[in-house]
């Protein structure tokens, strides 16, 4: 299969009340682990890419990387850029062929915010791409970007005003999620989500998955969050096993063998998410085919 647009996975997504993982990977390894994750499980699957490594790996080398390997998986898969508050790198972005963006103008007023992503929306359109919206900062830094500073948390009446205005395809509404590992439990604010669902019934994102709980994500993912973004929980997968490796085998230099094995944690945690959020078995749900 191809790449495939956000919304021909996340319309039967939202429809039917399943979450679909959005997974930041970092590179091939763990892109190819993901992917071999979503194949296992029959799933569709969202590949996100921050900005950092974005711009560490070249928006082109990545999408052709990105391609090459979605055309050999039997699932649809989207990929999307995570938080981009920088236009310049929205724009090199849908030009290289990503399926979608979020545009993060958290950092902006809502009316500046609102403009900005009205243009990033009718700029992707050009290109077939959707677009997801924020107005209030996720709490923690994710790859540079965020603050760990609690933002500002409007209305729902704001948000659904945003969202009609700009036209954004899905929505990362604040319910007191955070990026990277929870200090304490999470204060969730799950209601928000229902609410805004029901003024504007469009698809929610669900920011800071990793250290949430099955119930959690359930219980969001049934209100609405049809996307379902996991990053932090690769990133300690990744460098532990790869530390792991290392302390096992202190005399070895057998890259294949280490890169063997942080595939394999990698992959598991995919796995773990993936099977949590009720996609398993819908890779060929009646609408996910279509570009
Ligand atoms: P975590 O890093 O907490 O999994 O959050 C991921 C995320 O929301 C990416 O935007």
């Amino acid at each position: 299969m191809t790449i495939v647009s956000l919304r021909a996975i996340m319309d039967p997504a939202f429809d039917e009340r399943y979450g679909v993982a959005a997974i930041n990977i970092v590179d091939d390894l763990s892109l190819d682990a993901v992917l071999e994750a979503a194949v296992e499980l029959d799933s569709p699957v969202i590949i996100q890419t921050s900005l950092k490594t974005v711009k560490a790996i070249g928006a082109v080398v990545l999408e052709k990387m990105f391609r090459a390997r979605a055309d050999e998986v039997a699932v649809p898969v989207a990929m999307h850029l995570d938080h981009c508050p920088d236009r310049e790198w929205i724009s090199i972005c849908l030009a290289a062929g990503w399926s979608s963006v979020l545009f993060d103008g958290s950092h902006l007023d809502v009316a500046e915010n609102t403009v900005q992503t009205a243009e990033v929306v009718a700029e992707a359109r050009g290109y077939g791409a959707d677009v997801e919206g924020e107005i209030e900062t996720v709490l923690g830094v994710e790859d540079g970007i965020g603050s760990d500073v609690a933002a500002e948390v409007h209305p729902v009446e704001v948000s659904a005003q945003f969202i009609s205005s700009t036209g954004v395809y899905c929505f990362a509404p604040a319910i007191g999620t955070a990026h990277g590992l929870y200090k304490g439990a999470p204060d969730l604010k799950p209601e928000r989500v229902t609410e805004l669902v029901e003024l504007h019934p469009i698809p929610m994102v669900l920011h800071g998955g990793t250290g949430l709980s099955e119930a959690q994500f359930t219980d969001l993912i049934a209100r609405g969050c049809a996307k379902v973004n996991i990053s932090t929980a690769l990133k300690i997968a990744f460098v532990d096993s790869h530390r792991e490796y290392l302390e096992a085998n202190p005399s070895k230099h057998d890259p294949p063998s280490m890169l063997g094995h942080v595939r394999s944690a990698v992959k598991q945690v995919a796995l773990h998410h993936i099977g949590m959020f009720g996609s398993a078995g819908r890779a060929h749900a009646p609408t996910a085919t279509t570009g």
